[in-house]
């Protein structure tokens, strides 16, 4: 199980309302003590931080605000020893336009080899002030921005599918391909046990870089076509149920955006698994890829190709049994269909949090976020709920799970941020249309009582942190028989012990359709997502995400059992 770390929010050190390595490092033996295999922490590097970090302007070294490259090395020495393995964020598709070599291209006239390391394009039209495409920025607005030259007059266009401050790489581009295969030396020199690479489906762009609508229920990183985090609604008024048209029920697959999931990019992996597997130990290739179908994504974890990739269809499936066990029987038959593990998410640092998303009544596409006048307000009850019979579910699948700092303790979306608290790029680029990814990422809590819920030393943290907090934090919850750590450190136990990650699945016939009832090896697991309570099979009772009395199975509840021999 990877445990991943966003520095920004989790431990800071220093006082100054920023996570940072130091702070990491003292905290690692918690993340021993929950049972984690791995961390993998998102960028620590030299960065303005235009987007949280996504920006980067020096690879090889880490940003003042997160400590030194000694800290870096201290922190893998740490986690090895506490036998925990470490995986880094990899972003390739594009940098910082503060790192030298865009500031470089900025100053090289046009047809140069340093402008060929990112993609320039002069504009169209008489006066070159049209954009060369029509291509739209993931955080809204233009994928395109037009520089000045140093007589003031406006010259090309460069290409940037994020903010403005992220131009995109040439991959087409030997120089580029071979800079970062240095990259992921140093960091491989340095110990690190592999990497999460970012956007990992978007480094190559059709040629020609043609003109591309996307349809418009496209998520905005993949042109997902799943309900991203919409639920049914859990008191019967059936608001959200509705009658599928033929379209949806048959819709043509959307084109493949020329930006994304080319066939181009998996040359690219193809070289950087042969550089990995050259080096000692495990080291894997995380691909963050949004892409559909799975048995497409399959295509990035192929054997000669990445270790593993994340499961954004997994994540995206709203809390329904017929859609959770159809996503888990995809998943499975695609991964396995190339060698691969399965991999299950349900947070992370881009999304809504799933003890608030799966108790949404309305869509809530990836990245978009939650604020105050968002429609839609989950019932924070039955979000944790759901949220923990959906965990205690996933914990039991075969395959490599991933969970994101916080959600062992339950946390919520902080819907009610200030908006002039807000800082991802996407609130910006949408004139505040989307909230973005902010309450997500609220630096979490540790100790109920202290000053920033123990985050750091001081009251400083970089977003506040709602006054509501104490019952989440980690030392209100530790022990505490029935708290949500208890239930993760459970699962991840009995996870290990009984081998759950490479096991089998078998559904269980004889359940009511809305029970998700299957075994793994010797556990049997149940998840009522019924209105009502189920009677429970005879069986020794492993773990229950939810008190109950041994006989019935209440709604939205998971129990794992000893299965019969
Ligand atoms: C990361 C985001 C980031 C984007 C651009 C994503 O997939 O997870 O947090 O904003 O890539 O680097």
């Amino acid at each position: 199980m990877i445990y991943q770390v966003y520095p920004r929010s989790f431990a800071d050190a220093t006082g100054d309302g920023m996570g940072d390595l130091r702070g990491i490092i003292a905290r690692l033996p918690s993340l021993a003590h929950l049972g984690v295999d791995a961390v993998w922490l998102s960028p620590f590097y030299t960065s303005p931080q235009k987007d949280a970090g996504y920006d980067v302007a020096d690879y090889c070294d880490v940003d003042p605000r997160f400590g030194t490259i000694a800290d870096f090395d201290a922190l893998v020495a740490e986690a090895h020893e506490l036998g925990l393995k470490v995986i880094i964020d990899l972003v390739p598709n594009h940098s910082s336009d503060q790192h030298v070599w865009f500031q470089q291209a900025l100053a090289s006239p046009e047809g140069s080899p340093e402008r060929a390391r990112y993609l320039f394009r002069d504009g169209i039209g008489e006066n070159g002030d049209t954009p060369p495409n029509n291509w739209e920025s993931v955080f809204g607005g233009p994928a395109w921005t037009r520089i000045t030259r140093a007589d003031g007059t406006p010259g090309q266009w460069y290409l940037h599918l994020f903010d403005t401050s992220q131009p995109d790489f040439d991959w087409q581009n030997p120089w580029v391909r071979e800079q970062f295969l240095d990259i992921l030396r140093f960091w491989l020199d340095r110990g690190a046990d592999g990497f999460r690479v970012d956007v990992a489906h978007g480094l190559i762009k059709e040629a020609g870089l043609p003109d591309y609508t996307p349809p418009a229920d496209s998520g905005s990183m993949g042109g997902s076509t799943r309900p991203l985090g919409a639920a049914e609604s859990h008191d019967g008024s059936g608001v959200h149920d509705h009658e599928y048209s033929l379209a949806e029920v048959f819709p043509e697959p959307p084109p493949t955006p020329p930006y994304w999931a080319q066939d181009g990019v998996h040359e690219i992996y193809r070289d950087w698994r042969a550089l990995i597997d050259s080096y000692d130990g495990d080291r894997v290739l995380v691909a963050e890829a949004w892409v559909e179908p799975l048995d497409r994504l399959a295509h990035w974890v192929r054997p000669d190709e990445m270790n593993q990739a994340f499961n954004f269809a997994y994540l995206s499936t709203r809390w329904k049994a017929d859609d959770i066990r159809e996503v888990i029987d995809e998943s499975l038959a695609a991964f396995i269909g190339v060698g691969a593990p399965s991999t299950w998410v349900l947070s992370n640092h881009d999304v809504v949090r799933h003890a608030s998303r799966l108790a949404l009544t309305i869509e809530n596409p990836q990245g978009y976020g939650m604020g105050p006048k968002s429609p839609g307000r989950p019932d924070p009850v039955l979000g944790l709920r759901r949220a923990r019979a959906a965990t205690a579910l996933m914990l039991a699948l075969p395959g490599s799970a991933y969970i994101y700092q916080g959600e062992e303790l339950g946390l919520p979306e902080d819907i009610d941020l200030p908006d002039s608290a807000r800082q991802d790029p996407t609130w910006f680029r949408t004139n505040h249309e989307r909230y973005g990814r902010d309450g997500c990422r609220v630096p979490i809590p540790w100790e109920a009582d202290a000053p920033s819920y123990g985050f750091g030393p001081t009251a400083n943290s970089w977003l506040p942190q709602p006054k509501d907090w104490a019952p989440f934090a980690r030392d209100s919850q530790l022990g505490v028989a029935g708290s949500t750590i208890e239930l993760y450190r459970s699962a991840l136990g009995l996870r290990g012990g009984h081998e759950l990650g490479h096991g089998t699945l078998e559904w269980l016939p004889g359940y009511p359709a809305d029970v998700i009832a299957f075994s793994n090896g010797s556990v049997t697991v149940i998840a009522n997502l019924t209105d009502s309570e189920l009677r429970l099979p005879d069986g020794e009772l492993l773990l229950s995400s939810e008190a109950i009395d041994g006989r019935t199975l209440p709604s939205d509840t998971t129990v794992w059992l000893r299965s019969r021999a």
